[in-house]
């Protein structure tokens, strides 16, 4: 048998999904994402939301003002749709190339929605100039309706909401966001060119036992919760399979220890600074490790088409374990890494 690479190179990964805060939250965590990624997209669910293009060049004014000295990093900037989003302002910014997307939230789905959609019917003019313009749509594919089991929730919007919006809205293009079941891995197969689908880091290595069972353990909550095993198989499949309408977003989403060990605690796992390492150990385990860069810097370019990342980076497997800190140190409290469970071995060098 061949000997195992111990070294992978690959095109500069991109993150399609990332949530980088404000303040010095964004201070604290971009650092973590810049180091090893190209670009990535950028949600827009602050407070208050990122709404217009103006407010989109501002935040990306912020991101770029806190980048580490000679980080290479571009933030792709996301609207943040709202029942009175004005369709000519998206198209403005995304002419202009400031916005790569609009993020759809369902009123209430999770952190910081609440300005979201309620009646998709009011949207529908942003959504067809969208259309037009070629712009994607990023979607939270959860229902929010309160009779919807939790587990349920990614399956039902797929009928209830996004089939019908995609009907309504030929040419329209999708996101799905970090889907965590196998009706969504179905759907997107079964899509066509005009879909395409994130896939988070902690879905790939987490199920809702991880979440639940001997205790319960709020740093592996996040939305979509994630599902039992066989959707987490249907994941690692996706993700590791060389489709090219699965590729990476991480959803790495901080939040300080304390607003995560309460009782009520905010969704999100914070993943970007050992996300690598933990997607290595996925795809080696798959034996996929030559899909990896497919996933991490190709489809999710050329789903947005955008050039992949002309440079590259190593990962390289030691025999002893790679030590990541616990926690980082935000100046807003401490947020905890993602703990995937297992001992890493890969890492960028
Ligand atoms: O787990 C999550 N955290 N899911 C989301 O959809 C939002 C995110 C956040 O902003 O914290
Ligand atoms: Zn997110």
């Amino acid at each position: 048998m061949a000997k195992a690479p111990d070294r992978i190179t690959i095109r500069r990964p991109d993150d399609w999904h990332l949530h980088l805060r404000d303040g010095t939250m964004l201070a604290a965590v971009l650092p973590e994402t810049a180091g090893h990624f190209g670009r990535a997209i950028i949600m827009p669910n602050l407070v208050p939301p990122v709404v217009t293009g103006a407010e989109a060049a501002a935040y990306r004014d912020r991101i770029r003002a806190a980048l580490p000295d000679g980080a290479a990093f571009e933030p792709l900037m996301t609207l943040y749709l709202t029942e009175a989003t004005d369709a000519a302002d998206v198209a403005a910014a995304a002419r202009s190339g400031l916005v790569r997307a609009v993020k759809l939230y369902p009123a209430g789905a999770t952190t910081n929605s609440a300005s979201g959609v309620r009646d998709f019917d009011k949207v529908r003019g942003v959504l067809e100039k969208m259309a037009e313009v070629g712009l994607p749509l990023c979607v939270h594919g959860e229902v929010t309706d309160p009779a919807v089991d939790i587990f349920d929730r990614e399956a039902v919007f797929i009928d209830r909401v996004l089939d019908p919006i995609r009907r309504a809205t030929p040419g329209l293009r999708v996101v799905m966001e970090h889907i965590t079941t196998t009706e969504g891995t179905d759907y997107v197969r079964a899509g066509g060119p005009d879909i395409a689908a994130t896939i988070t880091t902690h879905h790939l290595v987490i199920n809702r036992n991880h979440i639940l069972a001997g205790g319960i353990r709020p740093h592996y909550y996040c939305l979509p919760v994630a599902k039992r095993e066989t959707h987490r198989q249907a994941l690692r499949r996706a993700a590791t399979g060389g489709e090219a309408s699965f590729f990476l977003g991480t959803d790495s989403a901080p939040h300080v220890d304390a607003a995560k060990e309460t009782a009520c605690g905010c969704a999100g796992c914070f993943t970007a600074p050992n996300t690598l390492s933990i997607l290595a150990h996925v795809f080696e385990e798959e034996g996929a490790l030559d899909r990896l860069e497919g996933f991490t810097s190709l489809n999710g370019p050329a789903f947005y088409r955008l050039p992949a990342n002309e440079d590259q980076i190593t990962l390289a497997r030691s025999e002893s374990p790679v030590c990541y800190p616990a926690k980082l140190e935000t100046g807003v409290g401490p947020v905890t890494i993602f703990d995937p469970g297992f001992p890493l071995h890969w890492a960028p060098i």
